[in-house]
């Protein structure tokens, strides 16, 4: 239906469309994974990459938790699971949108010992250890939240808009959830981008396909494996050089499983653990919380290992009842233990051909990425499936995918010109609209009709009208037609009003047979929702024209504007009446949506969650500047203790005063008091003024201290300014002479030089009185004079000069205009003088 939409993407270089200063606009990529979460930031004059946390780290772990009140994120919060696994929540993403009582909460069960609770919706929320309920929208709102934040450190500016990716296979319901998320997060959403079309893009940015090329992404990832055929074709136009030449990406088809994933093998490993430890120590681990969450972590670091080697290491140092555990876990056990999940490492690719009506001859190659794509059995079990020579490891496995998304974004702001790309995505799943058929008779048994609406593998970013005869307000309702375990069928509700009335509008105005037309959109996110609803009809042409044609006769065609399948409307006149011609006529109809099965977070709860999360912000911030605060005064005070305690030579001794350091030994051991006693309850403020009330006193030890260093050259520079000042009045003098013997206008007025002379009278005069009184003082005095004084005469002293000496020799001129003008400048700079008295020199400027 709709054509594939036409997306101008970015290649290597970013171009400003606006001044960066006017518009400078930035787009956030997220990518968030199971196990790990990458971001990206596209914003000019910012270089395109992964976005770092705060550690430096190019990726950050998908994971929150509290320690106490503080809320702790990435790894933090990761590892705080050995000590208070009931606190930290990692996984969550499987969760996103899923019902309490779904496979996936019940398989999180299995992996994390969380407190899940049922939310008013039937989705899963956390309790954590103090009571605190957050639903999963909220927790990675959160996290969203933390990247955008560290993407505003990066752009120097707020940053709102981003692309998020999602599995293929993620339901209405899944996607709603991560939209919620952005929302909550403060972000505002461009997209949600399947993560195989994100690859697809990277893979694409770089490269031309001048013959159609057809590749499978294998995307292994901590929750999932999924395998997306895409079709790559570079449109060359003889215009267009091979840089800029426009590459078509299409998804043609995809598989994925939900079962094989990394999170699966950990636990698996992990499994092999607790099974090694209980038969060395003859105790059960499972029902302690702590010890499964240790070797939960441990299971992936030896995952890691087995994949570059043979056998590992196990060592938990006191993983329960203080028994330290040492073992050896070798790759071939670790495989055995997987070997029924082989089958799944490979079935994605069949069934993405499948539904792709491709064979393996078509691929040219299978593109790995994901994280568990560097595990041997999967490569192995991929091998085996395609051959080696199919195989390709040519993009980042795990930063292909937030890097396609963020350049996908860019592609929809106007402020980045790219690369074209046409992209177009495919549905996941089949989707048909049911109504109630009108009753025949009032006895007839209530009927329900069905009609398929998108099918699985059918473009995204597509309109479909439905056409219903209906006389009365009715309702619809869009479902999944196929059950999946893990989510439900109905979407939603739709109910139509104010029909009646406006068929028997059309019906009034001439039209024979009115129908409903319902329209409804699958969005590039692949959300499906009814955007339209109106009455139709063909409607007698009461204007001037429709009764001219009436009239004449017409041979237009009576096809509709949007070319959907009509109810054909009879046109012939009836014997009779005068002929009369027809136009469409529409009313728009009345309709409210309502969400079914798992609903998108209530309004009121929006509001609520987005202040509660806007506080958290707002007590962590705080917490943070206090903390900053006190870790500065804590500093200052050990400085100074060391400063006041130092030997008789040091400068700071040697510049202050008996009584200066007197007095502030007397605040400091007063301030040190305080800290150890009320400094754990303060406020940053407290803490800023304490540090300022002994800044003051340090103070004129300090600036003593600086003036001794810079002032002897400020003085040298002074005395050179005045020198040269000297030699440019004496050379100005003589050749006002010599100037005016010879008939010309003077180079210099004489305001200009008399504005020297007694500038330098003065600065002389200065330097001499303050050198006799410096003579006096002893190094702990405030000195006589300051390098910023010097500068500032030395400044005004220079710049004036420079400017006159810039000034062109004067040449004997032309007897005419010029010479008058020149005189007017001159009375003109001597009023200027006049009036500014002496705080700004004169200036003749010759124009
Ligand atoms: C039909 O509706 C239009 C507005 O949509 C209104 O202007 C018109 O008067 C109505 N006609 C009748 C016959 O109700
Ligand atoms: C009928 O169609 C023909 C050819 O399409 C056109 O030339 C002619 O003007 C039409 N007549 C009227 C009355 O619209
Ligand atoms: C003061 O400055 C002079 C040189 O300008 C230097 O030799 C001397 O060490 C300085 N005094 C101290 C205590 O730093
Ligand atoms: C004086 O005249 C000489 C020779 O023309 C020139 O080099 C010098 O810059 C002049 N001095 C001033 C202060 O204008």
């Amino acid at each position: 239906m709709a054509p594939a939409k036409p997306l101008a993407l970015l290649l290597f270089s970013l171009l400003l469309v606006f001044p960066s200063a006017v518009f400078a606009a930035s787009v956030l990529a997220i990518d968030y994974g199971s196990d790990w979460m990458k971001a990206s930031l596209m914003k000019p004059g910012v270089p395109f990459d992964v976005l770092l946390n705060r550690d430096s780290k190019r990726k950050i772990q998908s994971s929150i938790g509290w320690k106490g009140e503080d809320r702790l994120f990435g790894s933090d919060a990761f590892n705080l699971a050995a000590r208070f696994p009931l606190d930290s929540f990692s996984n969550l993403k499987s969760l996103q949108g899923a019902a309490i009582d779904s496979i996936q909460a019940h398989y999180h069960a299995k992996i994390s010992p969380a407190t899940l609770v049922p939310t008013e919706r039937g989705t899963v929320a956390v309790k954590t250890s103090s009571g605190a309920e957050w639903s999963v929208e909220e927790l990675v709102a959160m996290q969203f939240a933390y990247v955008k934040e560290l993407a505003e450190g990066l752009a120097g500016s707020k940053v709102y808009d981003v692309v998020v990716t999602v599995p293929s296979y993620f339901s209405q319901f899944q996607r709603q959830a991560v939209l919620d998320s952005i929302e909550l997060a403060g972000l505002r959403p461009l997209a949600l981008l399947n993560d195989g079309t994100a690859v697809a893009i990277n893979y694409a940015m770089t490269r031309t396909f001048p013959e159609t090329e057809h590749h499978i992404i294998y995307d292994a990832g901590a929750s999932s494996i999924r395998a997306t055929v895409v079709s790559f074709s570079s449109k060359t136009n003889s215009a267009s050089t091979s840089a800029s030449t426009p590459v078509e990406i299409e998804t043609l088809g995809f598989g994925y499983d939900l079962a094989a994933g990394g999170t699966e093998f950990d636990r698996r490993l992990r499994l092999i653990l607790a099974e090694q430890f209980e038969s060395k120590n003859g105790k059960s681990l499972k029902g302690d919380a702590k010890a499964m969450a240790k070797l939960w972590k441990e299971a992936g670091r030896v995952k890691a290992i087995l994949s570059a080697n043979a056998d590992s290491n196990v060592a938990v140092e006191s993983l329960y009842q203080d028994i330290d555990f040492k073992s050896k876990v070798s790759r071939q056990t670790f495989e055995k233990a997987c070997a029924d999940l082989k089958p799944r490492f490979t079935a994605p690719i069949t069934d993405a051909l499948t539904s792709a009506g491709l064979t393996l001859n078509d691929i040219k190659s299978v593109i790995l990425t994901g994280g568990a794509s560097r595990t041997p059995m999967i490569q192995a079990a991929v091998r085996a499936a395609v051959g080696d020579a199919k195989i390709a490891q040519n993009v980042n496995a795990d930063e292909a995918s937030v890097l396609g998304a963020a350049l996908y974004g860019a592609s929809l702001s106007p402020q980045f010109k790219t690369k074209e790309i046409k992209v177009q995505d495919i549905a996941a799943y089949n989707i048909q609209i049911s109504y109630a058929a009108e009753p025949k008779t009032p006895e007839s048994k209530p009927r329900t009709i069905q009609t398929p609406l998108f099918y699985s593998g059918s473009k995204t970013s597509v309109k479909k009208t439905l056409t219903l005869k209906r006389k009365d307000d009715f309702s619809l309702r869009l479902a999944y037609k196929d059950a999946k375990p893990e989510f439900p069928q109905p979407i939603s509700e739709i109910q139509l009003m104010g029909v009646a009335e406006a068929i028997a509008n059309l019906t009034e105005r001439g039209a024979k047979e009115p129908v409903v037309k319902v329209t409804v959109l699958l969005s590039d996110s692949t959300i499906a929702s009814v955007v339209d609803a109106v009455a139709h009809g063909q409607v007698k042409d009461d204007s001037i024209k429709g009764k001219l044609k009436g009239l004449f006769g017409s041979n237009e065609s009576k096809a509709t504007e949007d070319g959907s399948s009509e109810v054909p409307v009879p046109t012939a006149p009836a014997q009779e009446e005068p002929v009369v011609e027809y136009k469409p006529g529409n009313i728009q109809l009345k309709f409210v949506e309502t969400p079914l099965s798992i609903k998108p977070l209530s309004a009121e709860f929006r509001a609520e969650a987005r202040k509660r999360l806007i506080d958290a912000d707002k007590v962590e911030l705080a917490k943070r500047k206090t903390e900053e605060a006190r870790n500065f005064l804590e500093g200052y005070l050990y400085r100074l203790r060391d400063l006041l305690d130092g030997e008789e030579t040091t400068p700071f001794m040697e510049f202050s005063k008996e009584s200066e350091r007197e007095k502030l030994a007397e605040l400091h051991e007063e301030t040190l008091t305080w800290f150890n006693t009320e400094g754990d309850d303060a406020d940053q403020v407290t803490f800023w003024a304490k540090r300022e009330a002994l800044e003051a006193l340090e103070k004129p030890i300090q600036t003593r201290y600086e003036e001794n260093e810079t002032g002897p050259g400020a003085l040298t520079d002074l005395q050179q300014a005045l020198f040269a000042g000297r030699m440019f009045l004496t050379s100005a003098r003589q050749n006002e002479t010599e100037e005016l013997a010879a008939g010309l206008t003077p180079r210099f007025t004489a305001d200009e030089l008399e504005w020297v002379e007694k500038q330098l009278v003065d600065n002389e005069k200065w330097l001499e009185e303050r050198l006799e009184v410096q003579k006096t003082l002893a190094k702990n005095d405030d000195p006589a004079f300051t390098t910023a004084e010097m500068k500032a005469r030395g400044v005004t002293l220079q710049t004036y000069v420079l400017k006159l000496m810039r000034r062109k020799q004067p040449k004997v001129k032309p007897t005419s205009t010029s010479s008058s003008s020149s005189a007017t400048s001159t009375s003109t700079s001597t009023s200027t003088t006049r009036a500014a008295e002496e705080t700004a020199p004169p200036v003749h400027e010759e124009l």
